[in-house]
């Protein structure tokens, strides 16, 4: 079946809320990823939803976020529907959105998540205590991916909610 992958649309969205909702539970609204981007629209020419035929199987989100003074974006949710794992979507989803990010003024991308899937696509771990998130998280699992030349060094402080 064709595997297409396009920008998110309104229509999307709840098949979208769905998905999450299955890979993270509710817990998800507690998590300090989710506390970055609560109120604040995603990018929309960042953000991407894939299908698979008729289904929509995936989604990655792309948020405006500041990291001390410096503007950046947030990576999340990224999630592929059960039925589908390890097919590559996943991959897709992150080779697309890097890419774009690339073609933005933005310097870096941030996540929370395992460094043993996202090293490669550029990701790589905060040193520790150089990025605060508005939350607990764990401090192996914040990881940045630098944009154009931009040194990730240059990021540190409080990750905040874009005003
Ligand atoms: C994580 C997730 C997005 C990966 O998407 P996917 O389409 O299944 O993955 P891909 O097909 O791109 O890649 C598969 C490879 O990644 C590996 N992989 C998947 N999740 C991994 C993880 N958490 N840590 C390390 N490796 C992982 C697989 O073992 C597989 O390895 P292989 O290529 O050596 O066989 C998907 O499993 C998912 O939606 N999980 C639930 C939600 C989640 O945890 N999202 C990420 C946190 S924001």
């Amino acid at each position: 079946m064709n595997t297409e992958i396009t920008l998110e649309q309104p229509q999307h969205f709840e098949v979208v809320e769905k998905l999450t909702a299955e890979a993270f539970g509710p817990g998800r609204f507690t998590r300090s990823a989710f506390r970055l981007r609560e109120n604040v629209p995603h990018e929309p020419d960042l953000s991407f939803v894939v299908h698979v035929g008729d289904q929509l199987v995936g989604s990655v989100k792309l948020t405006r976020i500041k990291i001390g003074n410096a503007e950046a974006l947030l990576l999340g949710p990224l999630v592929v529907a059960q039925s589908h794992k390890n097919s590559g979507i996943g991959k897709l989803m992150m080779e697309t959105s890097v890419a774009a990010a690339q073609k933005t003024e933005f310097g870096a991308i941030l996540l929370v998540g395992d460094l043993p899937y996202y090293q490669r696509f550029g990701f790589e771990k905060v040193e520790r205590g150089n990025i605060l998130l508005p939350g607990p998280a764990d401090p192996d699992r914040i990881l940045i991916c630098p944009l154009q030349s931009t040194l990730t060094d240059n990021f540190c402080g409080l990750a905040e909610r874009h005003p």
